[in-house]
């Protein structure tokens, strides 16, 4: 299709990059596979979130989704013409284990096999993260993250998914952004389970590093040659003004957002300020754990799609110290461009969130795990959707990913969030995050102008820029 560019944006190239850098696309299984009912699949927290009337918009659920279950081969396709060189997805706990523990469904092992060989014979490396929140619901039932036992029955996942894939797959991302699953399912309760309770959700974070931790040495023992890592979703805070109290509760919110996952896995353990604040919502940690926590990850995963701006909450009219400990409050900038979600499209905020982790926590190689944008995309009578927005918000990241590399980072990768259009969560259909379209009732797959442009990208056929 055709397309123009904004000739303000930055002129970004892969050349730019080094020549193993990974390029790609991320997805994760609850968000595309559908087949919800197949090859033995069990249920998981987000079938029953989904199906529970008023948890996510129009009623939207997973069983369907992009139908990627039984249309991977053509999605497969889809990435190879792209160019990448790699790609992200998730497995769904309980096609392997419908129940979360005991012997795994050989059909869930083999869909997960056969696409594996799929992206190998087209030449993409397979990145597999192995928690995309899809948590079997028969665990929940027993407490779910919120019991210490999860961090057992995912160590024991783990080593069956190694063990059957560990010989083709060498990259391994244990968590997709815990801060989600901790803090958006427990304690907001805006995604599954739904529980609203801080300090379960402090204990569920706790348990989720636990396992991360616990999961290292068993990818290894299974993997020869394993790359093990975990993805965390992270933010730029800056105060709203330069008040001592803005200042400082800038740093509180960093905490929560950061420091509370980037501390531990790098053996600082729970930052102090934190712990005090949560007071006694601080999580349960018995002697040991945070050293299996600290155990070393071969890369580091970032999901950046946004920067903060926060004020203090101390004194505001019905601030609730027991609700909201860190007292921080998130300021709405105005006259900032914003995605359709509301998020601020700050691509030098990509930059600082790199040079600021790699300063500060020197992690070994970083992989950009996430990043992309949700916009109101349409379809055109000519079949064309002209994602314009997004097309620009991907140039301009991508550049603010080279200056990154220009000032020191060791990053080595980028995967862009989404291939697909797909279940965004709680927003349901509604949310489209794809550099491809797709149409809902028929499956229909339409590269949008944002994907296009990352395919001249990735086989380095852009045109020269005006
Ligand atoms: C991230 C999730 C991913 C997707 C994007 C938009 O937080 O990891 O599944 O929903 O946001």
């Amino acid at each position: 299709m055709n397309f123009s560019i904004d000739p303000s944006l930055p002129t970004v190239r892969r050349g730019d990059f080094p020549a193993d850098f990974r390029w790609g696309c991320a997805t994760a299984s609850f968000q595309i596979e559908g087949g919800a009912h197949e090859g033995g699949r069990g249920e998981s927290i987000w079938d029953r979130f989904s199906h529970t009337p008023g948890k996510v918009k129009n009623g939207d659920n997973g069983d369907v989704a992009c139908d990627h279950y039984h249309r991977w081969p053509q999605d497969l396709d889809l990435l190879q013409s792209l160019g990448a060189n790699a790609y992200r997805f998730s497995i769904a706990w309980p096609r392997i284990q419908p129940t979360g523990r005991g012997a795994a469904v050989q059909a869930g092992l083999d869909f997960y096999s056969r696409l594996v060989d799929g992206l190998l014979e087209r030449g993409l490396q397979p990145w597999v993260t192995l928690y995309h929140w899809d948590l079997p619901q028969a665990l929940q039932d027993e407490g779910g993250w919120m019991s210490r036992d999860s961090v057992a029955r995912f160590a024991d996942y783990t080593d069956i998914v190694t063990r059957a894939l560990g010989d083709r797959v060498k990259h391994w991302i244990t968590h997709n952004e815990p801060f989600c699953t901790a803090f958006l399912g427990h304690q907001h309760g805006v995604h599954a389970p739904g529980v609203k309770d801080l300090g379960l959700a402090m204990q569920v974070h706790h348990h989720l590093l636990l396992s991360h931790g616990r999961a290292l040495p068993v990818i290894r023992a299974n993997v020869p040659g394993a790359q093990a890592g975990i993805t965390l979703s992270l933010h730029p805070i800056s105060p709203a003004s330069d008040s001592p109290a803005d200042v400082a509760a800038a740093h509180r919110h960093d905490g929560g957002r950061n420091r509370l996952f980037l501390d531990p896995l790098h053996g600082r353990g729970y930052p102090a300020d934190v712990i005090e604040r949560l007071g006694p919502f601080a999580p349960r940690v018995v002697a040991g754990d945070l050293d299996e926590i600290a155990r070393p990850c071969d890369f580091l995963g970032i999901n950046y799609y946004f920067p903060e701006v926060v004020a203090d909450a101390t004194h505001d009219a019905g601030h609730d110290p027991l609700k909201d400990p860190l007292a921080t409050r998130v300021v709405e900038v105005h006259g900032v461009e914003r995605t359709a979600f509301g998020w601020p499209v700050v691509p030098e905020g990509l930059t600082a969130l790199l040079t600021r982790v790699a300063r500060d926590y020197a992690p070994p190689p970083i992989y950009i795990t996430e990043n992309g944008s949700t916009f109101d995309d349409v379809m055109l009578p000519d079949g064309t959707v002209n994602d314009s927005q997004r097309l620009s918000y991907l140039i301009r990241h991508l550049a603010a990913a080279r200056d990154a590399l220009a000032a020191g980072v060791p990053l080595k990768g980028y995967f862009a969030w989404s291939l697909l259009d797909n279940f965004e969560w709680a927003e349901g259909y509604l949310r489209r995050f794809g550099i491809t379209y797709v149409d809902f009732q028929t499956q229909q797959r339409t590269l949008k102008a944002s994907g296009h442009w990352y395919r001249q990208f990735c086989q380095d056929t852009l045109p020269p820029q005006a």
